[in-house]
């Protein structure tokens, strides 16, 4: 190991974890969270998880569902949760007001020692399929408007996350605009979420950009080290990461549509610990390089350089590695933690060494899932329009 690296973990130590125990009791309820996704039949169960978060000071925990041996074991927890209405049920909610009702009683309701700060609904909806485009807005508000009913909207917050093909970027970071065909629903989307104090969600991720744009961009800006930083000529502003640049590149494409104010939170980042062949960035050292950084770029909370004042929050994808998930086997490689709960690496995470790996791992059956990030194509796509974003010269 490298001097430098050596440096820097002891640096860590000293300067930055004694800064999360500091921060760790109030304030620090945001720069930090995780998505806990469960689509494998391996991973430890819920109650488990719960005190895998606790033992890792991990508070701000988002879900792909509203599954309830979840929201039950979070109960009491003091873990700040949000939950989705997934994609297959976002046409129902925007038809049927009365099932909106219903679905909030159901799930956030009834939970109500559960902590739910937030209900997603739909996740990377826009830049996909039109008819349930179309149907996200009607969705938002008749969540929005039962949650008001059940008068529950002052502490839920109602969002939506979105991939970045709602984008079409140029360079540099400060002329993305919002992508044509999805105006229409982005435009009266924004105009709600600003009327109700809801941030813009965004999905975002460095290992797809950098994975399909072979060549073209340096692989330490993509992990957070040290690189030829990146010049926006139209602001002045200097970039020495690629997920700064991606998030300013949202925080543009909104002030450039007359949405100045609105906050940025990434409601998903991550890099996968394995891949195919033609995916050599996925490995190990790539995700814990990534990962490690990331949590010390968060623990500065610090905003990017376009929004300097707006600390960034970021959950991180994801949790657990997946092995149900479909698609390349860097889908199935994004988890922090292995199956049984042990680390997958070590990004500087206290109070966690090897899992509690007893037998009793519950298997997973249910499979109401999340249905977002299974649009790879269309991040496949987004990826390939903002490469020049992101060139490095
Ligand atoms: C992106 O912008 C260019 C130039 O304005 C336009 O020709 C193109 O159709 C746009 N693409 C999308 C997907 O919006
Ligand atoms: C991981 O990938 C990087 C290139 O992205 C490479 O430099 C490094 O050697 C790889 N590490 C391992 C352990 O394969």
């Amino acid at each position: 190991m490298e001097a430098g690296r050596v440096l820097a973990q002891i640096l860590w130590l000293f300067l930055v974890v004694p800064a999360l125990i500091v921060f760790g009791a109030e304030a620090f309820t945001g720069t930090y969270g995780i998505n806990y996704g469960r689509l494998a039949d391996n991973i430890p169960s819920p109650d488990k998880v719960v005190k895998l978060l606790k033992a890792s000071k991990i508070k701000n925990v988002r879900i792909f569902d509203s599954d309830q041996s979840v929201l039950e074991a979070f109960s009491g927890s003091g873990l700040e949760l949000t939950i989705a209405v997934n994609n297959g049920l976002v046409k129902e909610m925007s038809s049927n007001e009365g099932q909106a009702v219903k679905w909030v009683k159901e799930n956030v309701e009834s939970y109500q020692y559960s902590n739910i700060v937030g209900v997603a609904v739909g996740n990377e909806v826009l830049g996909g399929d039109q008819e349930l485009s179309a149907a996200l807005l009607g969705a938002v508000k008749n969540i929005y408007a039962a949650l008001q009913k059940a008068q529950l909207s002052d502490k839920v917050m109602v969002s939506t996350a979105h991939s970045q093909a709602v984008f079409n970027n140029s360079f540099p970071p400060s002329s993305c605009v919002f992508a044509e065909n999805v105006v229409q629903y982005m435009k009266p989307l924004l105009d709600f979420f600003a009327s109700i104090g809801s941030p813009f969600c965004l999905n975002a991720y460095p290992f797809l950009a950098f994975m399909y744009n072979p060549g073209k961009i340096d692989i330490n800006y993509a992990l957070f080290e040290k690189t030829t930083n990146i010049f926006d000529p139209k602001t002045g502003l200097y970039y020495d990461n690629l997920l700064d640049a991606q998030i300013d590149a949202a925080y543009s494409a909104l002030a450039n549509s007359g949405y100045k104010k609105m906050e940025v939170i990434v409601t998903e980042t991550g890099w996968a610990s394995r891949g195919d062949a033609n995916e050599a960035a996925a490995n190990l050292t790539n995700a814990r390089t990534f990962n490690y950084n990331l949590r010390k770029r968060l623990a500065k909370k610090k905003g990017t350089p376009l929004r300097p004042k707006i600390p960034l929050k970021a959950y991180i994808f994801a949790m657990f590695n997946e092995n149900q998930k479909t698609g390349p086997t860097s889908e199935r490689n994004f988890g922090l933690f292995k199956a049984d709960g042990s680390i997958a690496y070590d990004i500087g995470y206290k109070g966690l060494k090897s899992s509690s790996a007893d037998s009793s791992l519950k298997l997973f059956k249910d499979l109401r899932y999340r249905s977002g990030y299974g649009s790879y194509l269309l991040t496949f796509m987004m990826c390939t329009l903002s490469s020049l974003l992101f060139l490095t010269r």
